[in-house]
């Protein structure tokens, strides 16, 4: 069942290329320029009519959530706000008809995402859901929506989910975006181009596997890691921390590079180890500066970039590449390593990866 695999998880992970192509069949025309979704097509006034798109998720989906804010606001030019759904049931929040909720949920049945969904319902606001468990709750409370086709993920720790949602919310996010024209034809059909080739890219990412394995057994005794990265890439960040935290038990933390100065850095000696993610686009300069200043205070490295990168390789520790594609488009290659990385570390610790303590599939307690 685990087909040759070690784990669940190692399987899933492997299972991206495919999954990725899987969530954009039958959707995704590169030849004619055309996203066919019928959840959005059926209900495309009510996107277009929005006065802003707020996102609830819990966990692995509201980071998918976050990448999701960047995707629509660059490409669609909509206001996002991504809310923990935890936090948005209980604190009032202004809801309005013309507010376009969109909940994101691997499993479908996570008991806060539902209660946000029912809160956002009572309020007169349409509620659209990404979801990967077919007839799962949230797929049922939701006005209309978009299934993952991951297929299904068994280990805890949330790989294919992740990367699927993004998929999906990229899809919406460049259909919204043509609709609006928000977007030029040339860059909508470039970007069309370019997601198509992300499975294969994913491919290429994957082969660092055995690199991603030595850089583990160094590491593994670490007892803290900071990831960083920067726009598209500080959610990345953030789940990359929640990866290793979930299964190895090591205490991480995702921070956007940026904010390192106002606190963080302090952390910063030898003993460290952080992950930075450093391809070659949009803040790319801000970045390598971020490196040096960690470098300055002996931090150890670990610099996802892009292939054939040679400035960030003079000042890491260690070099991890990822093949070129648009900028919005990366965080699906850059999670490839981190994923892995935090597999190995949990696994040369002898963790329960597909079982961490204390976590199940789906948390239906509020
Ligand atoms: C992390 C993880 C959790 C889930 C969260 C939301 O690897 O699995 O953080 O992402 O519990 O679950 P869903 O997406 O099923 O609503």
């Amino acid at each position: 069942e685990k087909g040759g695999y070690d784990h669940f998880m190692l399987k899933e992970i492997y299972e991206q290329p495919n999954a990725i192509k899987d969530t954009y069949r039958g959707r995704l025309g590169v030849k004619n320029g055309i996203i066919k979704m019928s959840g959005i097509d059926d209900n495309i006034e009510k996107f277009l009519n929005a006065n802003r798109i707020i996102v609830v998720a819990c966990g692995t989906s509201w980071h998918a959530g976050l990448v999701a804010e960047y995707i629509f606001e660059d490409l669609a030019r909509i206001p996002v706000e991504v809310e923990y759904a935890s936090e948005f049931r209980y604190r009032n929040p202004v809801i309005t008809e013309k507010d376009v909720v969109i909940a994101i949920s691997q499993s479908g049945e996570t008991a806060d995402t539902l209660a946000a969904i029912k809160l956002a319902k009572s309020k007169g606001a349409f509620v659209f859901g990404v979801c990967n468990v077919v007839g799962s709750s949230i797929a049922r409370e939701t006005h209309a929506g978009a299934y993952t086709h991951a297929g299904p993920e068994i280990g805890v720790a949330s790989t294919k989910a992740f990367t699927t949602q993004i998929t999906v919310l990229t899809l919406i996010a460049l259909k919204l975006a043509k609709e609006t024209g928000k977007i030029n034809n040339t860059d909508y059909r470039y970007h069309l181009q370019e997601l198509d080739l992300i499975p294969q890219k994913v491919v290429e990412s994957l082969k660092s596997d055995s690199h991603i394995q030595m850089i583990a057994d160094t590491y593994k005794n670490a007892r803290n890691f900071l990831y960083l990265g920067r726009g598209y890439n500080f959610p990345v960040a953030l789940e990359g921390a929640l990866k290793l935290k979930e299964i190895s038990y090591i205490h991480a933390e995702g921070y956007p590079a940026a904010e390192m100065k106002h606190g963080p850095i302090a952390l910063i000696d030898e003993q460290m180890p952080v992950v930075v993610i450093a391809t070659k686009k949009g803040h790319y300069d801000k970045i390598v500066s971020n490196i040096q200043e960690i470098k300055s205070r002996k931090g150890r490295i670990i610099g996802v970039v892009t292939e054939g990168d040679t400035s960030v390789k003079e000042l890491v520790d260690h070099i991890i590449e990822v093949p070129e594609t648009l900028e919005s488009l990366t965080p699906l290659l850059t999670t490839i390593p981190l994923q892995l990385l935090s597999y190995h570390i949990a696994v040369m610790l002898n963790k329960n990866v597909d079982q961490p303590r204390n976590l199940a599939k789906s948390v239906t307690v509020e």
